[in-house]
């Protein structure tokens, strides 16, 4: 076996390595390594999860932002940026559209914007869960207060996805001006998962000025966070950022760390996530064959889409919910997957004899 076939089996007999090794391994990837990765990964998914794939509904319903964000299209600082605001009540028909279709799952994601109140996001969260008590709601809506959090989890929100961006401080830096800290971010993680949330963590790839190290402190901190999700995908550039002029991220580095991350979380969920079908037009499908187990399409109103743009060229400007869910499901059935028809929750909440079938 060469170097790299040793590190790789390592990885998946002791689902870590030492910072010398990833690196090693990270660095000296090739494609046939990249295969090897790949397969391990594919494996220990179906272990895990079967031939499922899970299905979760993007609600974006605010890009208002409070944040600065270098890399992100709808940061505070882009006056470009056409800003929308979705009310409590088309936030719920949204939902019951998707619910229809057959999502059981609701992201609830926006900018950090203060004009919804704890107290209306809670009529918001209540609302849902009356209507789809067999449904998840899941918050993507950034950083608050630990108290704020209880509130969403005590009104019946299920899952929280934050993602760190980069464990590296100098990075964090880097790419988000004062006030945002790193050690916000992680208060915020810790804080959730302490709460009892289903938590998600994650980072770009290729993000301006990123390193190998930065890369492997991302795995160091998340073998410690231990997240029930973990969402990463390429760095795309916006126009109107100051990161304009940055390369795109690789789709290929980003497989790769997929599969990684896979040996190294048998039981996380991995989104084959937006930009990863932006970057490359088959880049959700790779993805899964990379190790990932969910996707996450669109159920936005058609007409916010092309507002909420975080990155440019993003995919699925011009189709409905239902025709998302349609060529999700054609794309997973194209690979021999199925549909999970149900919350998809993490594995450590099912119950015995829950678990979807081989
Ligand atoms: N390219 C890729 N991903 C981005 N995100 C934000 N801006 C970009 C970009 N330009 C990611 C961030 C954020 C998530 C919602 O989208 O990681 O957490
Ligand atoms: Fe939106 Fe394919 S997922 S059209």
């Amino acid at each position: 076996m060469d170097h790299q076939a040793i590190l790789i089996e390592k990885l998946s007999e002791e689902g870590m390595l030492t910072r010398e090794e990833f690196h090693e391994l990270i660095e000296g990837r090739t494609p046939e390594s990249a295969e090897h990765l790949f397969s391990l990964a594919r494996n220990r998914a179906k272990e895990v999860f079967g031939n499922k794939v899970y299905l979760r509904g993007i609600i974006e319903f605010s890009n208002y932002c409070r944040c600065d964000c270098r890399y992100c299209g709808i940061r505070r600082s882009d006056e470009h940026a056409e800003r929308y605001r979705m009310s409590p009540e088309e936030i719920i028909s949204c939902a019951a559209l998707g619910h229809e279709v057959g999502f059981r799952t609701f992201v609830l994601q926006s900018g950090e914007d203060l004009w919804y109140t704890d107290e209306i996001l809670c009529d918001i969260i209540r609302e849902l869960k009356k209507r789809f008590p067999d449904s998840a709601v899941t918050l993507s809506i950034g950083e608050k207060s630990r108290t704020s959090f209880e509130k969403y989890y005590e009104a019946g929100a299920d899952r929280y996805l934050l993602r760190h961006e980069t464990a590296s401080p100098s990075l964090y830096r880097k790419l988000h001006p004062e006030p945002q800290t790193l050690l916000n971010r992680v208060r915020c993680l810790w804080d959730l998962k302490d709460i009892g949330y289903q938590v998600g963590a994650g980072m770009m790839i290729d993000a301006p000025g990123q390193t190998t190290d930065d890369l492997v402190n991302d795995l160091f901190f998340l073998k410690e966070l231990e997240p029930d999700m973990i969402g990463i995908g390429p760095f795309l550039p916006h126009k109107e950022t100051p990161f304009r002029d940055e390369p795109e991220g690789s789709t290929e580095l980003t497989l790769f760390m997929l599969g990684v991350l896979r040996l190294m979380f048998p039981k996380a969920l991995l989104p084959a996530t937006t930009a990863l079908g932006t970057a490359d037009p088959r880049g959700r499908e790779k993805g899964i064959l990379a190790g990932a187990n969910v996707v996450m399409p669109n159920l936005s109103p058609v007409e916010n889409r092309k507002k909420y743009l975080l990155y440019d060229n993003k995919i699925c400007l011009s189709d409905d919910a239902l025709m998302c869910a349609g060529c999700m499901s054609g794309r997973i059935h194209g690979l021999g997957y199925e549909v999970e028809i149900g919350r998809g929750d993490a594995p450590r909440l099912w119950k015995k004899g829950t678990a979807p079938a081989k």
